[in-house]
């Protein structure tokens, strides 16, 4: 029996030495510091063959296959060690008293659009479809475009119907959309066809019907022959599709400077079918859409020959068109930011 030379001895001695190290590397940062040690550029292993030159030379060859085995065994150990690990970790959060895959998941709450942007938009989609632009205009406004523009001069007994936010700039907060009106006549010159919906604000008492804070949509057209006609059809087309039913409407003259003439749309009202309730203060109707043809000082302001241009436009009160569509009783719901309110819709 021929003797083992001493240094295929601690080959085969390092290769026991090796795997019990690896078994007993007992988390990945203790196997990687391993797997450094040994096979690493500076590790034991590589080192090992620095010795071939003390090696007899007939020796060389099989030493250095030697050394090469004993690096492919270590690194082959090192991975089926971190397999192991890696499998324990998993089974340690299964097992994980905190974690319990099958229990339902806590249902998401998903916000929805509030009722007033959805009733908009249905608008917006409706004019759209008919050739209107849908602009945005200030709701910090001047004197003159809320006011002055639209035909009511300082002394006007209308600038008291509209109890108006003045800002100390002298600014105020547009108390309706119609303070769009010459803008877009400016922006667009004539022909053109636009709605502007927004929020608008009024000095006064909150009740059941009135809010500071609420929202219209005006509507403008300009053309060089515009008729009220013209002007009952497209409402009665907007009416009925933003309300998907048929619905009762009536007209009567109605005063607003900037108009002429003007006209009071009034609908039957939604929430108690003409009964009479708190939304149309037990009237059964409820005042939706003053409307008229452009009055000619308006058309003026607007930079607008009124001999060659003509106007109809209107005021929808969107929040009043929101509490018929789904039966609100109380305007002052719309703004008030109570979910168990909003989470209806
Ligand atoms: N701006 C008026 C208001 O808020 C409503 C209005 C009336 C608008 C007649 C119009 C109109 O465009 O023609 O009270």
């Amino acid at each position: 029996m021929s003797e083992l030379p001493d240094w295929q001895i601690e080959i085969d001695q390092g290769v026991v030495r090796w795997q019990a190290d690896v078994d007993a590397a007992d988390s990945l940062e203790s196997l990687r510091s391993l797997e450094v040690r040994a096979l690493g550029k500076a590790g034991e292993i590589p080192a090992l063959m620095k010795r071939i030159p003390q090696i007899p030379p007939q020796d060389r060859k099989s030493f250095g296959q030697a050394v090469n085995a004993l690096q492919g065994t270590v690194a082959a150990a090192i991975e089926a060690r971190r397999l192991v690990l890696v499998e324990g970790l998993i089974d340690a959060e299964l097992n994980d008293a905190t974690f319990d895959a099958a229990v339902g998941a806590v249902p998401l709450k998903l916000g929805h659009p509030h009722p007033l942007s959805t009733v908009q938009a249905d608008i917006e989609a409706i004019f759209t479809s008919m050739g209107f632009h849908v602009l945005d205009y200030p709701e910090i406004e001047s004197e003159f475009d809320n006011f002055e523009a639209l035909n009511i001069p300082g002394w006007h007994p209308a600038r008291e119907m509209q109890d108006t936010f003045w800002l100390e700039s002298g600014h105020l907060l547009r108390t309706h959309t119609s303070s769009g009106q010459v803008r877009a006549m400016h922006q667009f010159k004539a022909p053109f066809r636009a709605i502007f919906p927004g929020k608008v604000f009024r000095y006064e008492a909150t009740d059941a019907s009135h809010e500071h804070t609420f929202h219209q949509v005006e509507g403008l057209m300009i053309d060089r022959k515009v008729t009220v006609g013209h002007l009952l059809d497209s409402m009665r087309t907007l009416l009925s599709a933003i309300l998907q039913r048929e619905v009762e409407i009536r007209l009567r003259p109605g005063y607003f400077p900037f108009v002429e003439p003007g006209f009071e749309l009034d609908i039957r009202c939604q929430v108690c079918a003409g009964e009479g309730c708190s939304a149309c203060k037990r009237r059964g109707w409820l005042e939706l859409l003053p409307c008229g043809l452009v009055h000619p000082n308006v058309l003026r302001a607007g930079g607008l020959d009124p001999d060659e241009w003509q106007g109809w436009a209107f005021g929808l009160g969107l929040s009043r068109l929101v509490m018929m569509r789904y039966g609100v009783p109380d305007v002052r719901l719309l703004m008030g930011g109570d979910l168990r309110f909003l989470s209806q819709f």
